[in-house]
């Protein structure tokens, strides 16, 4: 039934930005981002000479993605090594921007602690800087890798749950190289699939409020000419339900200890309609996004974001600005509440199967998370 579906224009050309970059211009370095929020309307880089600037975009999404917080986390703390300001302050700005997605302070600590042990040394604040840029571009070039790895531990469990290829992918969110210095996590493994010619359909999740989904995953599969569905997230039951999802594949913001999985928000229903349909419920995402230090999903911080997010319907490029909460069109009685919960967490018996570059984690179990986090080559 899929390819009775409209089917969505496709290319064949890859990100014609990167997500990401360092650039030492003559003025001083600069991180250069993509604004996401601006996507698909149009292509627009975001320079960012100070740390408040940064911690702005991280804010308002125009970076986002749990691995590239990671990376644009390990940049600001070089940024602002380099440029002479207040380092401890800027790792405190940059750790505490968004809560959930733990590759930001993980990202934040790489750059910080190569810094602090540089200037422990005895180095000066040159060297220091340049100490801090080195990890930064580790953790860019780690995250390359793994996305890579990923890519192949979840093809090989593709074609383990899913024998004769012709998947229909299910994702939510947005998981592709827009959140990533490589092809990401979940739509990494989709366009493996995809090259493969085992992709029959990429079922995209609009994704409430934000449309991460719609504007972003949909971006990413086009330019990739995958065959491609943009659904609204409450559509997701009745294709359960008509037998055309043979498997969900998900990033992850956070992991918990006992294989909890804080997502975007809408995740944990289709981790339950998965279940209650016996469609493998599969997370895709790096150990970096593992925090064992989280002992189970109730622990984990649940990023709560501006009510009007969801009572206005805020168009990326509507009034030549990104998708800014306070300038869009109000869908809901003027003082209505909301909520809005950025993440929801799924608990490890919904999930089939946990795939990391380390290796796959299937069963869902304490000991064996621990297990592949522990052969991560950065454990
Ligand atoms: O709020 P966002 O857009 O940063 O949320 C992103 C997600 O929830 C992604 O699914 C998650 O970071 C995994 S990305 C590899």
């Amino acid at each position: 039934m899929g390819d009775q579906y409209e089917v969505s224009e496709v290319g064949a050309r890859t990100l014609t930005i990167p997500s990401l970059r360092w650039e030492e211009l003559p003025e001083g370095p600069v991180v250069v981002l993509l604004d996401q929020t601006r996507l698909p309307v149009e292509e627009v880089e975001l320079v960012c000479t100070d740390v408040p600037a940064l911690v702005e975009a991280i804010c308002s999404l125009a970076v986002r993605g749990a691995p590239l917080l990671g990376i644009a986390g390990a940049y600001g703390v070089a940024l602002a090594a380099a440029r002479g300001f207040d380092v401890e302050e800027a790792v405190e700005a940059l750790a505490q921007a968004r809560p959930t997605a733990v590759n930001l302070g993980y990202g934040v600590r790489r750059a910080a602690d190569a810094y602090r042990a540089a200037v422990a040394h005895g180095a000066g604040a040159p060297q220091a800087a340049a100490a801090a840029l080195v990890e930064a571009r580790a953790v860019h070039a780690e995250d390359i890798a793994a996305s890579a790895r990923m890519a192949e531990h979840g093809m090989a469990l593709l074609g383990e749950l899913l024998p004769g290829g012709g998947h229909r992918i299910l994702t939510h969110c947005n998981t592709g190289a827009l959140v990533s210095g490589g092809e990401g996590t979940a739509l990494a493994v989709a366009l493996a699939a995809h090259r493969a010619g085992e992709l029959r359909r990429l079922w995209v999740d609009e994704t409430r409020p934000l449309l991460q989904g719609a504007r972003l995953t949909a971006y990413e599969a086009a330019r990739a000419g995958m065959a491609y569905t943009v659904l609204s997230d409450g559509a997701a039951g009745s294709l359960f339900a008509g037998g055309e999802v043979d498997a969900v594949l998900i990033g992850a913001d956070r992991i918990a200890a006992d294989g909890s999985v804080a997502n975007k928000v809408g995740s944990y229903p289709l981790a339950v309609l998965a279940q209650y349909h016996h469609v493998p419920f599969v997370v895709v995402a790096p150990t970096s996004t593992v925090d064992l230090e989280t002992e189970e999903g109730a622990d984990i911080e649940v990023e709560q974001r501006p009510g009007q997010e969801v009572t206005e319907f805020s168009l990326p490029a509507a009034q030549g600005a990104g998708a800014v909460p306070g300038t869009g069109v109000p869908v809901a009685p003027l003082g209505a509440q909301a909520y809005n919960p950025a993440f929801d967490v799924t608990p490890p018996e919904l999930v089939t199967a946990i795939v990391t570059e380390a290796g796959v984690v299937s069963p869902v179990t304490r000991d064996r998370l621990a297990e592949v986090c522990s052969t991560s080559r950065w454990s």
